[in-house]
């Protein structure tokens, strides 16, 4: 991507990514190198996976590239070495990333590690896609408050909330009865609870429609993925626990429901591709021509709904009452989330595990009672870190149950 050719573009606009080596990331960078002349890339973010960092920062010819495990700084020195570009390092590589001058700033980072760099981004009033839902269950009402605060922009990336935006449009925010967030039910839908206590992380992380990194693909599995999103939609749109509902669609085409008062029921539709929810992030509030696929409603022919199993999905259910419950349950539920998926994919816990630690991690927090709304992200990765800490503790027992 020439920088020159963004210096005399007359509409240019400065974009970072974070998570840029990620799904999203990919989703995303595939939608900038379409135009190149519209968009000049700041500074762009991983993980550890320094090789393909370097090569996006070159390719998009990035000012900075911020890798978040100290350990491959080196790897990503030489791999940018002659190029100009800069290199940082650690957590504060990543903020610094967020805070660098870009207009725009894709929040792609997976879990709660996202929270200190897109909350840099909202203190400086970017506008935010905001892909990592993290952030808003950890600390929704923060974010949304310091956003206000400071002028930033927070623009759902996540399909549904993408939808839900959208649909809004439609009507009054007071005429507004109910959202319905949809959900395909993931590989296991169709499955006995025993099938599914057995599954194996390859069964999980083959999703019937989307493709995603790991961890998101997985909670969509568990059904926990809907439940970090009736969360989300709760703190992005002012909804009560009860204005919000979930229903499985398998075929992933209606993405979200608004119903009104009037009994008028508003959808969004699209293709299972995430650069429609990118491309609308990135050029709002205008709309732009992208090559994601269009749908052939006659070749569709039937869309079906069906309401969640809350007995097989019980993750469903425990997100529900965080949500319901309010405080510093949600930080608390994604925080257990995390440690059981990512036990999970190492395979050491059962796939019914999941819920189960996250359930036990829930009631020991409450017995403890880790209980209020954090104030700050300072606060909301206390009580991630103490989350994590319990269901450490509470692991092996899980794990011999549901083994
Ligand atoms: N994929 C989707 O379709 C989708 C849809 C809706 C919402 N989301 C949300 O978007 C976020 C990203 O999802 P994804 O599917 O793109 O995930 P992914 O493919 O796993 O990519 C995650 C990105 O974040 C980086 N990362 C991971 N852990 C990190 C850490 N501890 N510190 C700093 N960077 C870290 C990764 O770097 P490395 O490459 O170095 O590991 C990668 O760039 C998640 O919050 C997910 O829930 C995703």
């Amino acid at each position: 991507m020439a920088r020159r050719n963004i210096e005399n573009a007359p509409s240019g606009q400065t974009v970072s990514l974070l998570g840029a080596t990620g799904s999203i990331g990919a989703s995303t960078v595939d939608l900038l190198r379409r135009d190149p002349i519209r968009y000049r890339i700041e500074a762009v973010s991983a993980h550890r996976n320094a090789g393909a960092l370097a090569k996006l920062a070159r390719d998009l010819n990035a000012r900075f590239a911020a890798i978040a495990d100290p350990a491959h700084y080196q790897d990503l020195k030489q791999a940018l070495s002659g190029t100009g570009i800069e290199a940082g390092a650690g957590e504060s590589a990543l903020v610094e990333a967020a805070q660098r001058p870009a207009d725009w700033v894709m929040a792609a980072i997976t879990g709660a590690s996202g929270l200190r760099p897109t909350m840099a981004a909202v203190e400086r009033g970017a506008t935010v896609a905001l892909a990592n839902k993290e952030c808003l269950v950890c600390a929704g009402a923060l974010f949304m408050q310091r956003a206000a605060a400071t002028g930033a922009t927070i623009l759902p990336v996540d399909s549904e909330h993408n939808a839900v935006f959208q649909a809004l449009k439609a009507g009054r925010r007071d005429d507004v009865r109910r959202v319905i967030l949809t959900a395909s039910g993931g590989p296991f839908r169709t499955w006995s609870a025993e099938r599914i206590a057995a599954a194996t992380p390859e069964q999980a992380l083959r999703h019937p429609n989307w493709s995603m990194g790991a961890k998101v693909t997985v909670d969509s599995a568990t059904l926990m993925n809907k439940g970090l999103e009736l969360i989300e939609a709760h703190h992005l749109f002012q909804l009560a626990a009860d204005e919000l509902d979930v229903l499985v669609h398998p075929q992933s085409v209606v993405h979200a429901m608004v119903e009104f008062r009037d009994g008028s029921v508003i959808a969004q539709l699209g293709a299972p591709d995430m650069r429609i929810p990118i491309s609308y992030c990135l050029a709002w509030p205008e709309r732009i021509e992208r090559p994601a696929g269009r749908l052939d409603f006659a070749q569709i022919a039937s869309l079906t709904f069906e309401a969640p199993d809350l007995d097989r999905f019980p993750a469903l259910v425990l997100a529900r009452r965080a949500l319901e419950t309010g405080g510093g349950g949600a930080t608390v539920l994604n925080a257990a989330n995390e440690v059981a998926v990512a036990e999970f994919l190492a395979g050491r816990l059962g796939f019914a595990g999941i819920a189960m630690l996250v359930e036990a991690t829930l009631l020991a927090a409450e017995r403890r009672q880790i209980s209020a709304a954090p104030a700050s992200v300072e606060d909301a990765l206390t009580i991630d870190h103490m989350a994590r800490n319990l269901a450490a503790a509470l692991l092996p027992e899980i794990a011999a149950r549901a083994s």
